[in-house]
């Protein structure tokens, strides 16, 4: 059986040579991975698009597939349990229970309302990393900005830079042992989000932390525990994404530099800059695993019920039968950019808005205050970040006069 790594920094260093040879091995191939055993990767545009709209026939949930848990997995400690309840891990009627209570603040105008305030965030960040003298722009802004915007939008009060601290670390978590390393950190998080939910019941200031305590919908509320585990997905979902959307964009551009100066002609082009290095860069390279409902064939291949599948979202998003030219960065791509690195279907990103806004928000930004911004490192020194199914930089080192 032909192994593909999409794991390694050298993957993610120049992704496209094996993402061209998943696409020729066919629309469905499969692989044996540590940890989650065989797993059946849709790999083409079409494939991708079908298994993202086929809640019916593909399950979040494990127990929907034959399974003791959500996760699929023998055993899962009980702190994570908790966080479990989230509803990236649901099927319907479930799913759209709590979707359908946090919808409405994540509406475009929603988040509008907010660009102003991450405008703010992002030249402050910029100052103080102009004032530091830094030169590596991952951790003082694409990783800051999106930490310090949700904290901000949720109005998390008390020690956010503790909050902070324990979000990163969590997400660092790449396996079942690490996982269960930073289980005593997760402990206490959660012990001060709980602190805050309480305060926010009895203070109601506004803040997204008060829509979601008080959400409610056809009479419906969510229990504590959903809404700790609510808090701590929209972190875990819209944070690490976000600076990888943040210094994979940087780095396109800066890389591509005529493309560049298209953006640094016209700033209105930002939006359609952002949606290009979402498709050509995909900071989320693949979706969550899902289970095989039933036994099934699916684009030429036969599942037993409990398979696991996932959508290779990097692959569909240079898919040469859904893209003119997919390999070339083109931020001007004519026509709609159709791409899938927000997912689609049900689970679709419910942070489009959010990571829209930041995205176009922090280029726009930061090649206005640096316009002769450049690398300060030849390309091939630098560091990618070994993850599976993220693709971002580990550090960003630029130069400026
Ligand atoms: C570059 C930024 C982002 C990218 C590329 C991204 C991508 C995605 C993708 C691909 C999924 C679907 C996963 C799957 O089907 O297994 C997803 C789901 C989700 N995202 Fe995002 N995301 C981003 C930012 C955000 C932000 C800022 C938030 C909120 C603060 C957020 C919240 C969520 C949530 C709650 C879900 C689960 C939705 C559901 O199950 O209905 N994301 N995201």
């Amino acid at each position: 059986m032909e192994t593909f790594d999409v794991q390694s920094a050298a993957y993610h260093r120049n992704p496209y040579p094996t993402l061209a040879r998943l696409l020729a091995a066919g629309p469905m191939v499969a692989w044996k991975m540590p940890l989650l055993g065989q797993v059946h990767w849709a790999t083409s545009f079409e494939s991708a698009s079908d298994f993202l709209k086929g809640a019916d026939r593909f399950a979040a949930d494990g127990r929907n597939a034959g399974k003791r848990n959500s996760l699929g997995i023998r055993w899962v400690p009980r702190t994570l349990r908790i966080l479990m309840q989230n509803m990236l891990l649901m099927d319907e009627p479930d799913h759209r229970r709590l979707r359908k209570l946090v919808d409405a603040p994540f509406h475009r105008g929603w988040i509008d309302a907010y660009r102003p305030t991450i405008a703010g965030i992002a030249d402050r960040l910029l100052d103080e990393i102009q004032s530091r003298g830094e030169r590596d722009i991952v951790p003082g802004f694409a990783r800051a900005l999106p930490l310090e915007v949700i904290c901000e939008i949720l109005g998390l009060q008390g020690d956010r830079r503790q909050f902070m601290a324990w979000m990163a670390n969590f997400s660092g978590a790449m396996n079942a042992w690490t996982l269960i390393r930073v289980i005593p950190a997760l402990r206490k998080m959660m012990a001060y989000l709980r602190r805050e939910i309480d305060r926010v019941q009895v203070e109601q200031p506004p803040c997204l932390l008060t829509e979601i305590v008080n959400a409610e919908a056809d009479g419906d509320r969510m229990t504590d525990d959903e809404m700790m585990s609510m808090v701590v997905l929209l972190f875990a979902a819209g944070h690490e994404t976000t600076t990888h959307l943040l210094s994979s964009g940087i780095h396109a551009l800066l890389t591509h530099r005529d493309q560049l100066e298209l953006l640094k002609a016209d700033a209105s082009r930002a939006p359609q800059a952002v949606e290009e290095i979402l498709r050509y860069c995909s900071p989320v390279q693949a979706t969550k695993p899902r289970m095989a409902r039933r036994d099934m064939e699916f684009h030429g291949t036969r599942l037993k019920r409990g398979d696991r599948v996932m959508a290779m979202l990097a692959s569909a998003n240079v898919d040469p039968a859904a893209f003119d030219d997919p390999l070339r960065f083109d931020i001007l791509r004519d026509g709609k950019n159709r791409h899938v690195g927000f997912g689609g279907g049900l689970h679709l990103c419910l942070g489009i808005h959010l990571a829209r806004a930041e995205a176009q928000i922090a280029l726009e930004r930061l090649f206005a205050r640096w316009p002769d911004v450049r690398l300060a490192v030849p390309d091939d020194e630098l560091r990618w970040q070994p993850r599976l199914g993220m693709r971002g930089l580990a550090s960003l080192p630029l130069a400026w006069s």
